[in-house]
């Protein structure tokens, strides 16, 4: 019975001892976690499409280049797969977070304009990249001309090209606004010629098996496809799987999106005719930059257009781009 009282006694001070440690521990850690996130003036957050996208790593490598310069702490922060309630969630969380200034892709649904509306009660400016939504209530926007980079594409195939064409478009989603504004400019484009036509738009959901697949299946309807666009950044190399599987007795003409380093190796084995180029590094170093600039209170437009324009084998030697798009091309 002693015993017992006795060791009843060491258990009633070591539980709440070790939890002691414990908690004090925890407590100790996020604090010093603090301490390291205190030593940067900003904390801002870039929520991509997809983080693992090698399209999205561009832009996020050109953003945290700047946020190095300004003393900021940049967080890259997404959806493995493409997924607009998840984005939609992330961009919640960090208005509940409280950070400085979130960068992020726009989105056309009610919800994200309702958490604009949030984040500036909170004092907190949105910004988009790559994509806009200029209703949204967003602070500026940084990335292409989506709707005259569409439009460079048709003008590209209806001077490249000769005799009626039937064209099936690969979208990377349906849902995305700038694909949209892509395929809207490149309809335009096209009308204003009357031997080419636009026959079928499949979805890649912007991954190069979904493009092949797209492409497939559009051979396969209609196996008198004369030329392909792909809207997006590996839709183009998918694009090059799909005609291989199909082996069509011509070769359609092929103009894609991006100039990964895929795409990039396909056009100069021939596979692909011309792509769209645009500048992701470019738009993350010209976002946080900007977003710098509103925390200083300075004024920014509400629209910044990054570079566009088309790029064709006789510009890249070795996989490298050997002549970079004049400036203001497409603007
Ligand atoms: C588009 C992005 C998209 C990416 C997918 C790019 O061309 O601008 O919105 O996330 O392709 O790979």
């Amino acid at each position: 019975m002693k015993y017992l009282k006795k060791g009843s006694l060491l258990i009633l001070f070591l539980v709440p001892f070790s939890l002691m440690i414990y908690y004090g521990k925890e407590t100790f850690y996020i604090e010093s976690e603090m301490t390291a996130a205190h030593s940067y003036d900003y904390h801002f957050v870039l929520i991509t499409e997809e983080v693992g996208n090698d399209y999205w790593r561009l832009i996020e490598k050109g953003a945290k280049e700047a946020a190095a310069k300004h003393n900021s702490y940049l967080e890259y922060i997404g959806p493995k797969v493409t997924d607009t309630e998840e984005r939609l969630a992330t961009l919640d969380r960090m208005i509940a977070a409280g950070v400085d200034g979130i960068i992020t892709k726009g989105m056309n649904d009610d919800t994200f304009q309702e958490l604009i509306q949030k984040a500036a009660n909170r004092n907190i400016p949105v910004a988009t990249v790559d994509t806009d939504n200029a209703q949204s209530g967003r602070a500026f926007y940084v990335g292409t001309n989506n709707y005259q980079a569409g439009y460079l594409a048709g003008k590209r195939l209806i001077e490249e090209t000769e005799g009626p064409q039937k064209v099936g478009v690969i979208i990377g989603l349906s849902s995305a606004q700038n694909q949209v504004e892509r395929l809207n400019g490149f309809r335009d484009s096209i009308n204003e010629s009357n031997r080419i036509e636009l026959i079928d738009v499949a979805e890649s959901h912007i991954t190069e098996l979904g493009a092949a697949q797209a492409t497939y299946q559009l051979l396969k309807v209609h196996p008198d496809i004369t030329a392909f666009f792909g809207t997006s950044a590996l839709d183009g190399i998918g694009i090059v799987q799909g005609i291989k599987e199909m082996e069509p007795v011509q070769r359609p003409y092929v103009i894609a999106f991006d100039i990964l380093p895929e795409t990039l190796e396909e056009m100069e084995k021939g596979h692909i005719d011309a792509t769209v180029a645009q500048y992701p590094e470019e738009m993350g170093i010209r976002a946080v930059n900007l977003m710098y600039q509103l925390k200083q209170h300075q004024h920014v437009s509400p629209i910044y257009f990054t570079d566009t324009g088309i790029v064709d084998s006789s510009d890249i030697h070795n996989g490298e781009l050997i002549a970079p798009i004049e400036a203001g091309e497409a603007q």
